[in-house]
Parts: C-alpha cells; sequence; structure tokens
C-alpha cells in the first residue's frame, strides 16, 4: 500500500547525516507503488528527488518536494552460458550485500567495487568505479520507468554514456528515469584485477600468493576502512570533487613548479591529477569550519566533524575550490549532488 508521508525528516536518509526536511516522502515497495504514486496530485505537481541509500547526496536546505525512496528488492538470474552469466538486481538492493552475494555465487566481475555505500539502483547514475574497475566494465543493462507517464525503457551501456563519474541520467536525462533495476554481465572464470597498485600490496601483506576474488574484496575492504569514514561514525558522501583532467601543456607545467604531483596518464593524451593530493598541498587535511572538515586521512573526503549543517559543508567546499585554484590554477568539480 503506498503511504505518502508528510514534513519528513531526511536524517537518517543521507550518510552526511545532515538534518533536512522534505514536504512529502514516500517508499515504493514495488512497481504498483509508483504507479499508484504517479496518479496522484502531490507526484503531479511536485519536485522530485529519488533517493537510494543517500550516500551521494548533500543537503544544503529544506527539500520542497516529494522524496522518492526506492526500495525495489530482489536478485535474479536472466541468463548464463558456460562462461558468463547475466544478474539482475533490484534498485533498491544494498550494493555492497549484492557484491558479497556475486563473490559467494563465484560470479566475477564486481570485486573490487566493495564496500561502496547505497543502493543498486544509483550505482548507474555515476557511472561508480574504484580499484581499477568501473560498472560500465561489468554492466549489461538497466530497467527504468519514465517518470511523465511510468513507461518502462531499458537502456544498453551505449545508451547510458558512461563516463568518468558521469552518465546521461546526470545530464541529458536528469530526472527523467526512476532506475529499477540493473543487470551485470558477469565472469564464471576469476579473471582478477589488481592493476590498482595498493590491492597487490595489501594481498602481500595479508601473506595470499593464489587470490581469489573472496581475497580481492577483502583487500578492497581493508584499504576502504584505512582511509574512508565509516559514514556510520562521521558523516560523509565519499569523494566530494572529482579528480580533474588537464592538457599534457598544465600537466607539463605543474610538474615543473611540483615536482611531487600526483597524476595519471589518459589515453587522450591528458593527465588525470589526484584532486586529495592538491588539496592536502593546500594545507587542508583536517581543517575545520563551522563543524564541517577536510577529512584528516583523505583530503578528498569532506566530513561532518561536529553536527554541522549542509550550508557549512558546501561553504568548507567552496573554500576548498578557492585554495586549490589559487595555488594551481585547477578548478575542481564537485561530485556529491547538492540538493
Ligand atoms: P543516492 O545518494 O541516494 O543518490 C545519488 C543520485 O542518484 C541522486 O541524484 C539520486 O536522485 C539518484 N538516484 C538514486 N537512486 C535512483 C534511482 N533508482 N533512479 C533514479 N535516480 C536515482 N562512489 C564511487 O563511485 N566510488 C567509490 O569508491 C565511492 N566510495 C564511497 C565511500 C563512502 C564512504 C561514501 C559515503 C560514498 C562513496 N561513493 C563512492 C559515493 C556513493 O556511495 C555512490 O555514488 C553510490 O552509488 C550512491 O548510491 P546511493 O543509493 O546512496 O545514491
Ligand atoms: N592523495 C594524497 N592525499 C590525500 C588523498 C590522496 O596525496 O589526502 C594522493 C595519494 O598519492 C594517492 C592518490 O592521491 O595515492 C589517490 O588516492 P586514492 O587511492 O585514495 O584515490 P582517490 O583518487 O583519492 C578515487 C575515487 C574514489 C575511489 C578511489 C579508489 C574519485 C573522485 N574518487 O579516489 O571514489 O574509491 O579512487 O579507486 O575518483 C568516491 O567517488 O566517492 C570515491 C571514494
Amino acid at each position: 500500500m503506498l503511504d505518502i508521508r508528510n514534513n519528513v525528516s531526511l536524517k537518517p536518509f543521507n550518510t552526511f547525516g545532515i538534518e533536512a526536511f522534505c514536504t512529502h516522502f514516500a517508499e515504493i515497495n514495488s512497481i504498483d507503488d509508483f504507479s499508484a504514486l504517479l496518479k496522484t496530485e502531490i507526484y503531479k505537481t511536485s519536485a522530485k528527488l529519488f533517493l537510494g541509500g543517500g550516500s551521494n547526496l548533500l543537503f544544503t536546505k529544506d527539500f520542497n518536494g516529494l522524496v522518492i525512496k526506492n526500495n525495489l528488492k530482489g536478485i535474479e538470474i536472466v541468463s548464463e552460458n558456460e562462461d558468463e552469466i547475466i544478474v539482475k538486481a533490484a534498485a533498491g538492493e544494498n550494493w555492497h550485500g549484492f557484491v558479497l552475494w556475486c563473490i559467494e555465487q563465484n560470479f566475477c566481475g564486481l570485486e573490487n567495487l566493495s564496500l561502496i555505500p547505497g543502493c543498486v539502483g544509483a550505482s548507474p547514475m555515476q557511472n561508480i568505479g574504484a580499484y581499477g574497475v568501473e560498472i560500465k566494465d561489468v554492466f549489461n543493462s538497466l530497467e527504468a520507468l519514465n517518470t511523465a507517464n511510468g513507461e518502462l525503457r531499458v537502456f544498453n551501456a551505449a545508451e547510458c554514456e558512461f563516463g568518468y563519474r558521469e552518465s546521461v541520467f546526470k545530464t541529458k536525462y536528469k530526472d527523467q528515469f526512476f532506475i529499477i533495476s540493473v543487470s551485470f554481465k558477469l565472469s564464471k572464470h576469476p579473471k582478477l584485477n589488481t592493476t590498482y597498485g595498493a590491492i597487490n600490496s595489501e594481498l602481500e601483506a595479508m601473506k595470499i600468493s593464489n587470490a581469489t576474488i573472496k581475497d580481492v574484496s577483502n583487500a578492497v575492504i581493508a584499504i576502504r576502512q584505512s582511509k574512508l569514514p565509516n559514514p556510520v561514525e562521521t558523516g560523509n558522501a565519499g569523494s566530494f570533487f572529482k579528480n580533474p583532467e588537464v592538457s599534457k601543456e598544465k600537466h607539463e607545467a605543474l610538474k615543473r613548479s611540483f615536482e611531487a604531483l600526483v597524476s595519471y596518464p589518459l589515453p587522450n593524451g591528458n593527465f588525470k591529477l589526484a584532486a586529495g593530493w592538491l588539496i592536502e598541498q593546500c594545507g587542508l587535511k583536517g581543517f575545520e569550519k563551522d563543524g564541517a572538515a577536510v577529512h584528516s586521512k583523505q583530503a578528498l573526503v569532506l566530513i561532518n566533524k561536529n553536527n554541522c549543517t549542509g550550508k557549512a559543508v558546501f561553504e568548507l567546499s567552496g573554500y576548498v575550490l578557492q585554495k586549490v585554484f589559487d595555488k594551481f590554477g585547477v578548478a575542481l568539480e564537485r561530485e556529491v549532488n547538492i540538493i
């Protein structure tokens, strides 16, 4: 039964732990719930915000509109052959729970993406990535409902136009589709991806030589826990900014002035810079203002250190942007969705 509540606190629904209220709040437990919601006056007349685990959002004010929380559950095998399997997960499934389920079945491909907070439905939004893998590498298709008329549309990988922390759902189709499931093409034969140096060092430290996908997952979890704050203890939304891309010329100029610059060459000839390094070089690691702070173990992460407001985090992010621009002439871009 569809239930719409009014004036609901969003504090339990965002990993920053920021207090903000929304005018209306509906939880979707079935496709029928969404069909029923579509017919209501509230849906027709309100601004809308779709919500998964709230781990990539910053509320800077109350949301004057309808928040629609996706609680759709279920995992199913769509098809398989000797080598590959297509697995479909409903959008409201917890991402890390789904990754662990795949590892238990020995379905390979998602292990490097262990311990990313949030729900399956948001994973294509910014093409989540970590430790050498992005979901575009294992993505098969997704199902989404058109938010204007409820019609189902299936998107293949090309139609999602995945990029670094990008997809069509953040750009030309913003707010136009409610993702209900995502399917992944996984391998039945382990092909470990340990190109990200830290994974090999962690496996060595764990004294593991013939690593399984479970070992890779455990290594990724250990690395993440050593530097990223646990949102249950410290409010945050992961990396607050994207790692910026600069031209070869800009990269050379920066390298001349800052020998230790951390950067990675890209196939298009440009370079990606480690934004965490840029922020740290500005002396901002641990910097705190109005209860919002730059995380002391990973400068790319902003935290709710002392019961702060969303506005305080946003203002801190502006300060960081300015400092990095003043020192390096590089404009950082926020990765977190600002509401
Ligand atoms: P939400 O925050 O609820 O929503 C994010 C966006 O997607 C919003 O715009 C929302 O409106 C939209 N949305 C959500 N669900 C739907 C839906 N069903 N249909 C349509 N739109 C929808 N991200 C990475 O890529 N890599 C990392 O390594 C990583 N590490 C993190 C570490 C920590 C400690 C934290 C807190 C976050 C991290 N993140 C990382 C960011 C975040 O976990 C991911 O972006 C995640 O996919 C967000 O999922 P969510 O369900 O919480 O999305
Ligand atoms: N670094 C510093 N100081 C810092 C932080 C980083 O010098 O305070 C330098 C270090 O040299 C380090 C390098 O930056 O080697 C890269 O750091 P890290 O491996 O922690 O990764 P990142 O580039 O900061 C990105 C993603 C993360 C993802 C990790 C692992 C973005 C915006 N962030 O972080 O994603 O988990 O790589 O693949 O691309 C997220 O999106 O929320 C997120 C956490």
